[in-house]
């Protein structure tokens, strides 16, 4: 298994993930965007199947932003997840943040039972955050702080 930066190539490939993993997908426009604007675009992969996931992270000044985490629906509860967003912290680590935000449903226990057992916190919600069927959902908001890299 690799991890490795996104291309543009992985686009199509990262979105068809996308499509299942999400009832609200990013399109594969906004993938081509992080790319272009140069956010740490990042994807787990096997020689036999292929892309499994994939991590997207901001940083800027002292702080990363967890933009999107995501594994391949058909390849979930196998620990995946948990490898890859240990990987999006290292890398925020790497890029000296001193702290780490994400955003998450409520409606979303799995991945908040993740994050919360990897080191986040909850520290407030931004209302109406997210479409949703029935009009918008609210983002919980998560942060870690990071202790530095070892030099
Ligand atoms: C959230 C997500 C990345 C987790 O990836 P995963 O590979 O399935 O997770 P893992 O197998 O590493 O499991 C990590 C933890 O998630 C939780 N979890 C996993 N599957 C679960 C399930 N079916 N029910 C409840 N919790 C579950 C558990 O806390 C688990 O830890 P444990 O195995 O020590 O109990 C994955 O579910 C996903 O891509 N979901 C769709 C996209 C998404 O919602 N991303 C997060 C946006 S903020």
């Amino acid at each position: 298994m690799q991890f490795r930066p996104m291309r543009q190539a992985d686009v199509p490939a990262v979105s068809a993930i996308e499509a299942r993993g999400y009832a609200f997908p990013w399109t594969p426009g906004l993938f081509r965007d992080c790319l272009s604007a140069g956010y740490h675009a990042w994807v787990v992969e096997s020689d036999e199947v292929g892309l499994l996931g994939y991590g997207v992270l901001s940083v800027g000044a002292d702080e990363a932003h967890l933009l999107n985490l995501c594994i391949d629906p058909v390849q979930q509860g196998r620990g995946l997840g948990r490898r890859l967003l240990r990987r999006m912290i290292d890398l925020a680590r790497w890029h000296m943040a001193d702290r780490v935000f994400l955003e998450v449903r409520p409606s979303n226990p799995t991945a908040i039972a993740l994050y919360r057992s990897e080191g986040f916190n909850e520290i407030g919600t931004r209302p109406r955050y997210y479409p949703a069927k029935d009009g918008r959902e609210d983002a919980i908001v998560m942060a870690m702080e990071l202790l530095p890299p070892e030099r």
